[in-house]
């Protein structure tokens, strides 16, 4: 059964990234490519994604206008009028219509949302969110992306260690109790 996944890398202190929308912190740990939680264990089991506005202009930007995810059908957040790449539909406001069209997409596999922390807690809010696999790298940056901006109980499931980092994956549980 298709499960939906918040799967990323943040700070200590629970950052995405910093202001500037800078990853440099990130790509300077080290890591093992076959090690716990690693990117391309994750991935092969996935089969739609969505992702927001900054995200999706960080990740063409980043690898010089050449897109990332090819094969995967991708779902982009944004207000702008904008001629995304091949193979990503532009969608807006509620995430449930475009949730029920990931899973279909998927058709089995996981839905991977891949950031920002704002869009991961719309779909936390809408109770759609069913886990968050997260990379917690030795650095701290005090500002920056937040990686879930709103408050959420979780459930810890499982700890790992790759390179630098804490291998943390948590279900989801729904809007913090007290
Ligand atoms: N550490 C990691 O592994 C990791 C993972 C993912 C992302 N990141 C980074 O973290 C940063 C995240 O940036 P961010 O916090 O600004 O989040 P984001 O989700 O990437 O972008 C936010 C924008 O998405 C659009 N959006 C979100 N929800 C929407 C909705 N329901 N309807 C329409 N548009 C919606 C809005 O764009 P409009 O301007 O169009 O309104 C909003 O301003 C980026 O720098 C990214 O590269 C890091």
């Amino acid at each position: 059964m298709s499960r939906t996944v918040f799967y990323t890398a943040a700070t200590l202190d629970g950052f995405l990234a910093d202001e500037h929308d800078s990853l440099a912190w990130l790509f300077k740990q080290e890591i093992d490519e076959s090690g716990p939680m690693s990117y391309g264990e994750f991935i092969a089991g996935v089969g739609a994604g969505c992702l927001g506005w900054t995200t999706y202009d960080w990740v063409l930007d980043h690898e010089q206008g050449r897109w990332s995810y090819p094969d995967l059908p991708m779902w982009l957040f944004t207000h702008r009028e904008v001629e995304p790449v091949p193979g990503v539909t532009v969608a807006r406001g509620d995430v449930r219509p475009v949730h029920a069209a990931m899973v279909e997409a998927a058709a089995g596999k996981d839905v991977w949302v891949v950031g920002g922390g704002d869009l991961a807690a719309q779909f936390a809010e809408a109770g759609l969110l069913d886990r968050v696999m997260v990379s917690v790298a030795p650095v701290t940056l005090g500002a920056g992306r937040p990686l879930l901006p709103r408050p959420f109980d979780l459930r810890l499931d499982a700890v790992a260690r790759n390179g630098a980092f804490a291998c943390l994956e948590y279900d989801v549980v729904g809007p913090l109790t007290t």
